[in-house]
């Protein structure tokens, strides 16, 4: 980075009138320069240059700066690269010379703003007295001063703006902080994503904060979710995510195992308990991609899911994948349907590890006890269920060995001689032609599931249209009637600055100009639409009809995705049936629509 000193001595050094004579003809008027203002159509000049002061400035449309802005503006450059430019002309040297291209790969700034964003949420956690009635209810549930230091916890505040403001004040775009799915933006301006909540930074592989899992804990909206999470973003994907991984992997290469868990809070009570190679999803089923990236540090994975229905099936789904990859896998059911958070805050730590290590189940195993959680085996008709839950399951065994054992298992279990259950289990083979599957709970198939790779470059989708437009006004006026009714996929602030550009600049001229559409923006859209280009630069692609085609088609998923979300809020919150008929139906119109485009 150039130094505040550097930055002004290249400032001081170049001769205004010199930079700016190639793009406006100057002449001089008094002490100063004149000439027509080059970021707006004009016929009388109000664009003044001053040589002493080294400025510039256009009276008409407030354009203008010093050397380093008016080459930004007029070249349509970043910062770095117009100080380099700059430097290098009056010869001067920075000792750490930006290196724009390698910053733009980098992720360094983003990663500075999510770091900047936790440190915020722990500092008023654990230093305000607003933090107080957070603090407390964390001690209420065990979580300790070192614990939250570990873990970063933190707390965002009621405030809708507090972090907004805090990386505003620290310079950064809200481009960048919607992208990173800290921010977003309403009538009212910009708002926090988080507000009000417990915060947990989410890490990834190599440490760095990629995003937040968010607690509710005061708040008497019980139509509030317990959980927000950052939504996917470039450096957030809930897919691959891994919580805790960064600190687990250590002890994972060490002892050759990892410990799945089912939320935060059971990885936080299991790793204080001393399972310090405990991780989870982010309130997810666990993907393929997430048990290979396991993988990578060793090949035997513990499930330790809740003990209810929902974490019997999630950890039977969980088995498949971790079969599918190849590895070892294990089980551990805490007894009561509880979670190691709770387990830990009943029966203490040691209690913890002790029950963990000595009731790491096989698959068999699991599925034997998984048949007798929550039942009364003084029902005579609940024997009979459980059963024949259990036979299927001995049916399916490869080995005559293993039949015997859990037919012997069942037979102590429920209190019947060995003998009456082989006989029942004989009976059970003949009646029963074919074994049904698992009860599996219906559920949706999700149907916006797509490659990461794709969620990755979605924004760019969106920004490549600009590209696109900017190419031709033919093109643009088409791509615009192509996007019709989902113009909503494009961010607000981008949705303004394309209105701006069809509506506004292509029915004014027929060829586009950067520096001439620039200056019929306001502040705000101006430093987006640069942004956009700066991010789209170096990765512009040859122009091709498939290539629009299938960024439209990206759109408009999207926008039948965003419409969906919109429609589940309604339908989530009203109790009116009518209503909720009506939303249905039109979610399932949109789903379908989704589908066929999909095929096409
Ligand atoms: P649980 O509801 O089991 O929460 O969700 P928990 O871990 O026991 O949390 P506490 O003890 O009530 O605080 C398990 C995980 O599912 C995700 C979260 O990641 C959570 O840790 N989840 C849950 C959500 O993403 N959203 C929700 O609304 C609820
Ligand atoms: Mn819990």
């Amino acid at each position: 980075m150039a130094t505040q000193e550097e930055i002004t001595k290249i400032i001081e050094s170049t001769d205004m009138v010199e930079l700016v004579s190639p793009y406006v003809k100057l002449t001089k008027q008094g002490k100063n320069y004149k000439g027509l203002c080059p970021f707006h159509n004009e016929d009388t000049p109000s664009f003044v240059v001053s040589q002493d002061k080294h400025l510039a400035h256009c009276f008409g449309c407030g354009k203008g700066g010093n050397p380093i802005q008016f080459l930004m503006d007029i070249k349509l450059i970043s910062f770095p690269e117009a100080l380099t430019e700059l430097a290098k002309k009056n010869g001067i040297e920075i000792k750490d010379e930006y290196q724009p291209k390698e910053q733009k790969q980098d992720n360094t700034i983003y990663y500075e703003m999510m770091s900047t964003s936790a440190k915020f949420y722990h500092q008023n956690l654990t230093l305000t007295k607003s933090g107080k009635s957070a603090l407390h209810y964390l001690y209420q549930r065990g979580i300790d001063d070192v614990t939250i230091k570990t873990f970063q916890i933190g707390l965002a505040p009621a405030t809708k703006d507090a972090l907004y403001k805090v990386l505003k004040e620290a310079n950064y775009l809200e481009f960048n902080m919607m992208d990173l799915g800290l921010v977003d933006h309403n009538d009212q301006g910009y708002y926090d994503i988080f507000s009000r909540r417990i915060t947990f930074p989410i890490t990834d592989e190599q440490g760095h904060v990629v995003g937040f899992s968010a607690r509710i804990f005061d708040n008497p909206d019980k139509t509030q979710p317990k959980y927000i999470n950052t939504r996917d973003t470039f450096l957030y994907h809930k897919g691959t995510i891994l919580y805790h991984l960064d600190q687990a992997k250590t002890e994972i290469l060490r002892k050759k195992r990892f410990i799945l868990h089912e939320g935060q809070m059971d990885v936080i009570a299991s790793t204080y308990a001393g399972l310090k190679e405990s991780i989870c999803t982010m309130g997810t089923a666990l993907t393929l991609d997430q048990a290979y990236v396991l993988k990578r540090y060793a090949n035997h994975a513990i499930i330790c899911y809740d003990g209810d229905k929902a974490g019997i099936n999630a950890s039977k789904k969980a088995i498949g994948i971790f079969k599918k990859a190849g590895m070892q896998v294990h089980l551990v059911l805490l007894p009561d349907g509880m979670d190691p958070d709770e387990y830990v805050h009943t029966y203490g730590q040691e209690e913890y590890v002790k029950y963990f290590e000595s009731h790491i189940l096989d698959e068999l195993e699991y599925n034997f006890e998984t048949a007798f959680l929550n039942v009364n085996l003084k029902d005579s008709f609940v024997i009979e269920t459980v059963k024949n839950i259990v036979f299927e399951q001995i049916q399916a065994m490869p080995s005559q060995t293993a039949k015997e054992k859990y037919l012997e298992l069942l037979a102590r279990r429920i209190n019947g001689s060995l003998n009456a259950i082989l006989a029942d289990f004989e009976a059970f083979t003949k009646t029963s032609t074919f074994s049904t599957p698992y009860n599996e709970d219906y559920e949706e198939e999700p149907i916006f599931l797509k490659p990461i790779e794709e969620e990755k470059n979605y924004r760019n989708y969106e920004l490549r249209l600009f590209l696109y437009a900017r190419n031709s006004k033919e093109r643009a006026l088409k791509i615009d009637k192509r996007l019709g009714d989902f113009m909503n996929a494009f961010s607000p602030i981008n949705q303004e600055i394309w209105i701006q550009l069809v509506n506004v600049y292509y029915a004014e001229y027929d060829e586009f100009d950067d520096q001439l559409f620039c200056s019929i923006l306001s502040e705000e859209q101006k430093t987006t639409y640069l942004n956009n280009l700066d991010i789209l630069r170096g990765s512009i692609e040859p122009y091709s009809d498939e290539d629009l085609e299938c960024i439209l088609e990206k759109m408009e998923d999207m926008h039948y995705k965003i419409s969906n979300q919109e429609i589940n809020k309604v339908i989530e919150s009203t109790n009116d049936m009518e209503l909720k008929k009506t939303k249905l139906a039109e979610k399932f119109k949109n789903k379908k629509k989704s589908m066929s485009n999909r095929r096409k």
